[in-house]
Formats: C-alpha cells, sequence, structure tokens
C-alpha cells in the first residue's frame, strides 16, 4: 500500500467492484460491462499475487472515496516494445482535473524505481488521448517513437505512443 497527500493506492477491495464498473461503463472505450469489470479486478489480483505489484486501487484519503486505478503492471510486449512494466492510469470522470493520476503516477513510479529496482518504466496509449499523453508529459516521460507499436487486441487505434522514463 502507498499513500500519497491525498490518496491511498492499494490491492483490490469488494467494495470497489461497483465503482469501477460504473467507471468502466463511463469512461472506457468501448464500455465495459459490469461482468467484464469484475473479471479484470479478479485479472488484477491474481497479478498482484504472482508478481508483487499490479494496476492498483485509488481511493481518496479524505472520505475513502473510489477514485479509479493507477499502478505498474508487467507487459509481455508486442512488436517494437519488448516485456517491459508499464504504468497505466483509468480514473472516475468526477476525479479528473484534480492531478490525482499524475500525484499517483508519481508515487508509482518512485516505487517501480526504489522498491523493485526497476530500469526503466514505459507508458503507452493512442495519438488521441490528449489527457493520458499529458498525464505522461508530467511525470517526465520521453517520446521513444522507436517502440511504438499496434496492439493486436486493438488495432482500430493504430499506433500506440511509447514514452518512458529510466532510472535515475
Ligand atoms: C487519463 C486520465 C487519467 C487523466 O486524468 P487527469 O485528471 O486529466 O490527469 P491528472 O490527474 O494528471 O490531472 C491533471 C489536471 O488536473 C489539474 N489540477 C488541478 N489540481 C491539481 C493539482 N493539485 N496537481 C496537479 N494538477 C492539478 C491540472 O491543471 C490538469 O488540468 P488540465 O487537464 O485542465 O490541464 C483521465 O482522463 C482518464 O481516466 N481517462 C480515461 C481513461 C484513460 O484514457 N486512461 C489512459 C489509457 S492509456
Amino acid at each position: 500500500m502507498i499513500e500519497t497527500e491525498r490518496l491511498r493506492l492499494r490491492r483490490w477491495e469488494a467494495r470497489d467492484l461497483a465503482p469501477f464498473a460504473a467507471l468502466n461503463a463511463d469512461v472506457w472505450t468501448p464500455p465495459l460491462s459490469a461482468a467484464q469489470s469484475d473479471a479484470m479486478v479478479d485479472r488484477l489480483e491474481a497479478r498482484w499475487a504472482a508478481d508483487g505489484f499490479a494496476f492498483a486501487a485509488a481511493e481518496r484519503l479524505a472520505d475513502g472515496d473510489f477514485v479509479g486505478m493507477v499502478g505498474l503492471q508487467r507487459f509481455a510486449g508486442v512488436g517494437p516494445l519488448g516485456p517491459c512494466v508499464e504504468i497505466g492510469w483509468r480514473l472516475a470522470r468526477e476525479h479528473w482535473g484534480r492531478g490525482f493520476a499524475t500525484e499517483a503516477g508519481r508515487a508509482w513510479l518512485e516505487y517501480g524505481f526504489g522498491t523493485l529496482g526497476l530500469g526503466e518504466i514505459v507508458a503507452f496509449t493512442e495519438a488521441g488521448n490528449a489527457a493520458s499523453l499529458a498525464v505522461m508529459r508530467r511525470l517526465g516521460m520521453r517520446r521513444e517513437p522507436a517502440r511504438d507499436f499496434v496492439h493486436p487486441d486493438a488495432p482500430e487505434l493504430g499506433p500506440l505512443l511509447v514514452h518512458l522514463v529510466a532510472a535515475a
């Protein structure tokens, strides 16, 4: 578990399922059903058990409100992006525009480099996702176009733009 100034980043609990399903029906394209959202939590918890880290639940410290998902996870790699650890974020719409993704992302980068001893952490998204690209920039990640790739599960997104930050 990690605590930042405003957030608690932690493993998934049963009380997260309903707000995460609402988030995934609202901000994700294509929207996930509640069953798909619940299955995603099961997969994330399996990753926590296997790897010791995965995309985490984020809750607001002040009141325990579910904010979304931010964390690190292993990615098997596709094409020029080989096996790596990626950082990712997905917040409930009512929590956008407050700096929560950047605050949690910064904490996960510190954890990845400081505790896990990673050499680099990557992020990737489609060219049209300005909000996610802005989080990558705020976190000091730099473009790595040589590793851009098309995800076989979502070719319609076009090339995913890879950003990375390396250990200091
Ligand atoms: C991508 C996503 C997480 C970005 O959320 P976000 O709230 O824009 O990002 P941040 O948490 O970094 O917040 C930055 C914004 O908060 C503002 N802000 C307010 N208070 C702040 C504070 N204390 N600290 C930092 N920023 C603050 C910033 O000015 C910025 O606003 P702007 O976009 O109008 O310039 C969100 O859009 C989302 O969940 N999208 C759907 C899922 C998705 O696409 N995920 C990525 C897939 S690759």
